[in-house]
């Protein structure tokens, strides 16, 4: 890392994050607390014993653990508390702008109410402005489930359709190729929905994704997605089209066996909009800032490249116009205080 751009300079740094799930946000504390509120037995009773069950080294691994942990989420209040505690963590690490993913399909299956999953997120969303964050919400499909549980989950979620600006895929990439969700994505675009989709690192079949993503989706942002890297003509239509892409660093650390800093760099010296971003902090063990710190460390990132990362984060964000120029000169003015 260049020695000019230091943890706490790249902490304070002025940031949008664009991937996060708010359910990977629960830490060992909270879930253990929810737990005794909620009567759920989760099978651990100490920080240390949650943490011992964290051992994943895939996609499909981590999704084990992830999943029946959401147990302890039942009321309102349990949301509302999950994504307050979030966006705590997330202002000190210098996130002034969140557009968070959350998995309704995770809770309606275990019978817990949409609307308690909605407006508590959205509560917290809305009050999280009191701490200098402007946050809003993505409503995600599980693409391991039926395209029909898609549909019905737009269907049930489109009465609250105030409370969220765009729609996502995630969980199980293989085998859950993004055309099986090409109706629910249209119906999604025709509300004015913005549209994003995960595409996973390294999966059977990744380029193909990428391209049915841009080709027959037409999603206004990518997931992940820097498998892009291997074929130059989607590099392109990336570029023609200006679309970001949300990348995971600490993430790719755990669920392959690269962090894929290369990739990253490559894409974001040819101009693409590379952010980078948390994932499942609570999982991962790095917020917003410890994703700029180990991309920075691993790749040797000069002051001009975290910088744009920065403002790529606010660029690729879905802000209008106006509220993007702003955040963008409050980054140039931070770091020219900072050089001063
Ligand atoms: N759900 C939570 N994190 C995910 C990830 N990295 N990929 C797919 N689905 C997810
Ligand atoms: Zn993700």
């Amino acid at each position: 890392m260049d020695s000019t751009i230091t943890p706490e300079f790249l902490t304070a740094l002025p940031k949008a994050e664009l991937h996060v799930h708010l359910e990977g946000t629960l830490e060992p504390e909270l879930k253990l607390a929810l737990a005794t509120r909620n009567g759920v037995d989760i099978g651990q009773s100490t920080v240390a014993e949650v943490k011992a069950t964290y051992a994943f080294d895939s996609l499909a691994s981590f999704l084990a653990i992830y999943y029946p942990a959401m147990n302890v989420l039942v009321e309102e209040q349990d949301f509302y508390d999950l994504a307050t505690a979030y966006f705590v963590r997330a202002a000190a690490d210098g996130v002034r702008r969140v557009e968070a993913f959350f998995d309704p399909q995770a809770h309606t299956s275990r019978g817990v109410p949409l609307e308690n999953v909605i407006l508590g997120y959205s509560r917290a969303a809305a009050d999280a402005a009191s701490i200098g964050i402007s946050a809003d919400l993505i409503l995600c499909f599980l693409r391991d489930m039926s395209a029909e549980s898609a549909l019905e989950t737009i269907t049930a979620a489109l009465p609250f359709k105030e409370h969220f600006i765009g729609v996502g895929l995630d969980s199980d990439e293989r085998d859950n190729p993004p055309s099986k969700f090409a109706r629910v994505f249209a119906i999604a675009r025709a509300e004015g929905l913005k549209l994003t989709m995960h595409c996973d690192i390294d999966q059977v079949g990744s380029i193909d994704n990428i391209r049915e993503v841009l080709d027959v989706i037409g999603v206004d942002r990518i997931d992940h997605g820097t498998n892009i890297v291997e074929n130059p003509a989607l590099v392109e239509l990336l570029l023609e089209r200006g679309i970001g892409l949300t990348c995971c660093p600490v993430s790719n650390s755990f669920v392959t066996d690269d962090m894929k800093a290369a990739e990253m760099v490559d894409l974001l010296h040819r101009g693409v909009k590379v952010t980078l971003n948390s994932d499942d902090p609570a999982y991962f063990g790095a917020y917003a800032a410890g994703n700029y710190i180990a991309l920075a460390e691993k790749a040797g990132l000069g002051l001009d490249d975290v910088v744009t990362l920065a403002k790529n984060s606010f660029e690729a964000s879905w802000l209008s116009e106006p509220e993007k120029q702003s955040y963008l000169r409050e980054i140039d003015e931070y770091v020219a205080a900072s050089r001063a």
